[in-house]
């Protein structure tokens, strides 16, 4: 399943990138989703392809050409799930830059929903959180890192997804602003680690960004597998 590579600084690493947005089914035409474009995790995952590393991606909904990764495409939060727990065992390094819809509806309507009433009511149920399940079975050797998109009280909420997800590193998005995040081709970011260091790259493009995400993983990763 990995591509074959034989040189790069990434030589023999295996890295699980999941980029783009989980949609979640309300009837058969209807769906709950996310602005994310996957084009962060997509430039992550040619950075590592650029280097060597073996990799694989999982996908939400995306316009982007993955025929150059190997990787597999998926609709709902729960399929990201199966497809990511099922993997993870085999990889050294998993990027999670997807963003998996915190909830999906309850009851799925199985026919096209009419419209009738001025005010229709959903009921939807959480998710469950990945990486919060990915820690439960991540080994020492292993390094996960989460992104975290906020608007506000950035610095509280990323260290609080680091403790609580058990994250190597998280990198923090303000998306609050317009000319960065969401389909932008910049991006700035601060990327918090577990020993409490904490890097700000500036105003970058997203490859770039990439780079200083990417070359950080792996130092955290050679620094415990010595
Ligand atoms: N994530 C996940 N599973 C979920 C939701 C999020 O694995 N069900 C991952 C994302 O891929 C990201 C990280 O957790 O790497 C942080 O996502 P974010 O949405 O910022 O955090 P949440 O824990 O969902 O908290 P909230 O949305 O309430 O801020
Ligand atoms: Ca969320």
């Amino acid at each position: 399943i990995f591509q074959l590579v034989t040189e790069g600084k990434f030589k023999g690493i295996k890295f699980l990138v999941t980029l783009g947005p989980t949609k979640e089914d309300i009837d058969p035409v209807r769906y709950i989703s996310n602005w994310s474009s996957g084009k962060m995790g997509y430039k992550i995952a040619k950075y590592i392809k650029d280097n060597g590393g073996e990799l694989f991606v999982v996908a939400g909904d995306v316009c982007l050409d993955l025929s150059v990764f190997p990787h597999v495409r998926v609709k709902s939060a729960e399929d990201m799930y199966r497809e990511v727990i099922s993997r993870f065992q085999n990889f050294d390094v998993l990027i999670m830059t997807a963003a998996v819809a915190d909830y999906r509806v309850k009851d799925i309507a199985a026919k096209k929903i009419k419209k009738s009433d001025e005010i229709l009511t959903l009921e939807l149920i959480k998710n469950k959180d990945i990486l919060y399940e990915v820690s439960k079975i991540k080994k020492d050797k292993q390094i996960v890192v989460g992104f975290a998109a906020e608007t506000d009280d950035l610095m509280r909420n990323a260290l609080d997804k680091l403790n609580k997800k058990k994250l190597d590193m998280i990198v923090v998005n303000d998306v609050s602003r317009s000319d960065i995040g969401f389909g932008a081709d910049d991006n700035e970011v601060t990327i918090f680690l577990t020993n409490g260091e904490k890097i700000e790259t500036g105003k970058q493009s997203k490859y770039n960004i990439a780079k200083r995400v990417v070359d950080t993983a792996y130092q955290l990763f050679k620094s415990k597998n010595e």
